[in-house]
């Protein structure tokens, strides 16, 4: 049984990663951005997603901090993650990827400003990103930029929507994983990383949330592929029933849904075994990974 009641402590949390977010966005007009970019930002930025990956960014932090470090870095990785993670649905719901109109419950970036302004509007969130991680006296920030920017890359989240997209996609589960594994773990990993990382988490402590964000990585994707079949559109703040008109490989579609929700139970348990450790049985980072996949959005 966990100690902790899920909605509660997420919407802590939530509150937590807003206020962070809105602290740091506001800076944009003041650093020279146009204000028709900074409001296309925003709009997708203050969009109230989830916010898994600050959350959970967070949370690793807040588990393993070192009494002398700071948790600033920690704050900023969580900032720059959700910028990370805004630019690339942004680029996921253009006419050229998955052709979306919603997203977060409201029209998308480029129904509302625009394709041009939309994928600069991603362009500039990407960006920010890391003058976010970067800007801060310490060291420990550069290994955090080069985390985050392989997981956001070409063998990362970049890459895996190039696989989702492929022509010649095969149906096969070591593809599937593999994609799954790059265009939404790498970041979820990354984040459950950064959080160790910039707490001075030991190397214990690091491959720990490893495992466990590779584990949620891909519970996460899989449980977002069931959402599509299984969900409805006004909870989700998204369509439903994308993959199957778009032709994906899904684990539902290759797998069927009842051994998808198999597969991503056993992930889910895998990860919490993962951080028991770190914090004991049925701490927020074992209720997060419930969540993972009992989530309705
Ligand atoms: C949606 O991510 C895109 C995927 C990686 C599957 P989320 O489900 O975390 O979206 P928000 O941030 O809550 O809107
Ligand atoms: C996209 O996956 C993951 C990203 C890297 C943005 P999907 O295309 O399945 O995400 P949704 O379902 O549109 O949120
Ligand atoms: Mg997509
Ligand atoms: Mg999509
Ligand atoms: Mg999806």
């Amino acid at each position: 049984m966990s100690n902790f009641d899920l909605k509660d402590f997420l919407a802590r949390q939530q509150t937590r990663v807003e206020a962070l977010l809105l602290s740091r966005a506001s800076r944009l007009e003041a650093s020279g951005t146009p204000p028709g970019l900074a409001d296309a930002m925003r709009y997708s930025l203050l969009a109230g997603g989830k916010r898994l990956r600050p959350i959970l960014c967070m949370a690793f932090a807040d588990t393993i901090l070192q009494q002398s470090v700071s948790l600033t870095p920690a704050e900023d990785a969580a900032c720059a993650l959700e910028y990370v993670h805004t630019y690339s649905l942004i680029h996921d719901d253009l006419p050229a990827m998955d052709n979306d109109d919603f997203r977060r419950g409201r029209p998308t970036s480029h129904k509302v400003y625009g394709q041009a302004l939309a994928i600069l509007a991603g362009d500039a969130l990407l960006t920010e990103a890391f003058t976010v991680l970067a800007s801060g006296p310490e060291p420990v920030r550069a290994s955090l930029c080069r985390e985050l920017a392989v997981a956001a890359g070409a063998a990362g989240m970049v890459g895996g929507q190039v696989l989702d997209i492929a022509e010649d996609r095969p149906a096969q589960i070591d593809y599937l994983s593999r994609m799954h594994g790059m265009k939404t773990g790498a970041l979820i990993r990354a984040a459950c990383r950064l959080g160790v990382l910039a707490a001075g988490g030991s190397a214990d402590a690091l491959s720990r949330a490893d495992s466990y964000g590779e584990s949620i990585g891909l519970a996460f994707q899989i449980a977002d592929d069931i959402l599509d079949v299984m969900g409805n559109a006004k909870d989700m703040g998204k369509p439903v029933h994308a993959d199957a008109a778009a032709g994906r490989h899904t684990y539902p579609a290759v797998i069927g849904l009842e051994a998808s929700w198999m597969l991503a139970e056993r992930k889910v348990a895998e990860a919490v075994a993962a951080v028991e450790p770190l914090e004991g049985t049925g701490g927020p980072l074992a209720v997060l990974a419930r969540y993972v996949l009992e989530r309705n959005s």
